[in-house]
């Protein structure tokens, strides 16, 4: 039988709760169709982990996980113990970055039975391909001078390379869907960067001259993702700005606590990397309030990218019923609990 090997991080906070609850749901929806087998080794690095000895993983860390067919992570970051830029450069951006997972899928859609933070949404149905290597997430700055003369100064990089990778998948992945693609720009004149963004963009759409494209502000594209999230097929983003603006797409499918992600290695040397787009969310740690919907999304996805897709439309479509039935945290407007939302699904999937 096929055994696919996982490395399980669950990291900080609500990932330790909903790591190990979309863990049980995948077993038990692997259970139900048969014909695979999957392995979840589990990796307690974390800001605790960073106390104890003093780094985020071990320094053989990358080694290791670099045998597994894919990484599922819940969340990095306990502001109250570890700095973020230590928890975060230690963790999740060292992973991302050597294992140049160069993409980040992130999807946003009206998802059935499920109630838009929107007063009256129309259907949506947006897949942002963000930049996940450079940009304004660069490794380029640092802090000059002290006190009143103190200054913090951050690089943005955008390579042709990088920037072209990103446009030309966002492409691709619309000649499959809606041959509409938006590209993310601040180009009016005041980021050097963008304008270089552009220029790469047009010339790619040159080769898709059936497509619709338009370049949009992204001040004005994060209106439009609240007023009218219709008008999006495939957006192509930077780093931050498509940070940002799938936190506003899980806003308007319903929460933060159910939009999924997928950190994709393009090349076939590194495994790709499965976390949801929410945090640790440390103020609702041990609260039975997370949402597991995120993460189990998110295993949705892996199992797709990992040539499960049977599997994978079927957990999609069990947390579809489960939350249609109601069956839901609060965040989405429900009273159930983190494990009566998982507990349900596993039922369905065993009925
Ligand atoms: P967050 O996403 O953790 O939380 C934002 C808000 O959304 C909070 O009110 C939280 O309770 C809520 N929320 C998040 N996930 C939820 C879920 N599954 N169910 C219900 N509610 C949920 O963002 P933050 O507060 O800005 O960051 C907290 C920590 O997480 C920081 O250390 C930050 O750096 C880190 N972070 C990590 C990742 C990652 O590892 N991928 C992503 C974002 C933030
Ligand atoms: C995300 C997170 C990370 C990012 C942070 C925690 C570095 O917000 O995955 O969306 O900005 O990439
Ligand atoms: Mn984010």
């Amino acid at each position: 039988m096929r055994t696919l090997k996982i490395a399980s991080i669950p990291g900080d906070g609500i990932g330790k709760e909903v790591v190990p609850a979309a863990e049980e749901v995948v077993q038990a929806a692997v259970k139900a169709f048969g014909g695979v087998e999957i392995e979840f080794t589990q990796f307690p690095w974390s800001c605790e982990y960073y106390l104890e000895h003093g780094k985020m993983m071990p320094d053989d860390g990358l080694e290791t996980l670099k045998e597994f067919d894919a990484v599922f992570l819940g969340a990095v970051g306990n502001p109250e113990l570890v700095a973020d830029h230590i928890s975060l450069w230690g963790l999740l951006i060292n992973i991302r970055r050597n294992f140049e997972q160069v993409l980040n899928m992130r999807p946003a859609k009206t998802f059935k039975g499920l109630k838009s933070k929107l007063a009256d949404p129309k259907d949506f149905d947006i897949m942002v391909v963000r930049e996940n290597s450079e940009g304004e997430y660069s490794e380029i700055g640092g802090r000059i001078y002290q006190g009143e003369d103190q200054i913090a100064i951050q690089s943005a990089v955008f390579s042709r390379k990088a920037t072209e990778r990103a446009v030309r998948h966002a492409f691709k992945l619309a000649a499959e869907r809606g041959k509409k693609v938006t590209s993310a720009t601040k180009s009016n004149g005041i980021i050097h960067s963008m304008p270089f963004w552009d220029e790469i963009f047009e010339e790619t759409a040159l080769e898709y001259p059936d497509f619709k494209t338009e370049s949009q502000h992204i001040d004005a594209l994060a209106a439009f993702f609240v007023t009218a999230p219709e008008r999006f097929d495939v957006i192509v983003a930077s780093n931050l700005f498509g940070d940002i603006l799938t936190d506003i797409g899980a806003a308007i499918m319903g929460s933060v606590g159910i939009a999924p992600a997928a950190n994709i290695n393009m090349n076939g040397k590194y495994p790709s990397m499965f976390e949801p787009v929410h945090g640790s969310a440390p103020d609702i740690v041990g609260k039975e309030l997370a949402n597991p919907i995120g993460q189990i999304w998110t295993a949705k996805m892996m199992l797709d990218h990992l040539g499960e897709e049977k599997i994978a439309d079927r957990l999609l479509e069990v947390i579809e019923g489960v939350i249609a039935d109601g069956i839901m945290t609060r965040d989405i407007g429900g009273t159930s609990t983190t494990t009566e939302v998982k507990d349900e699904i596993i039922r369905r999937l065993q009925a």
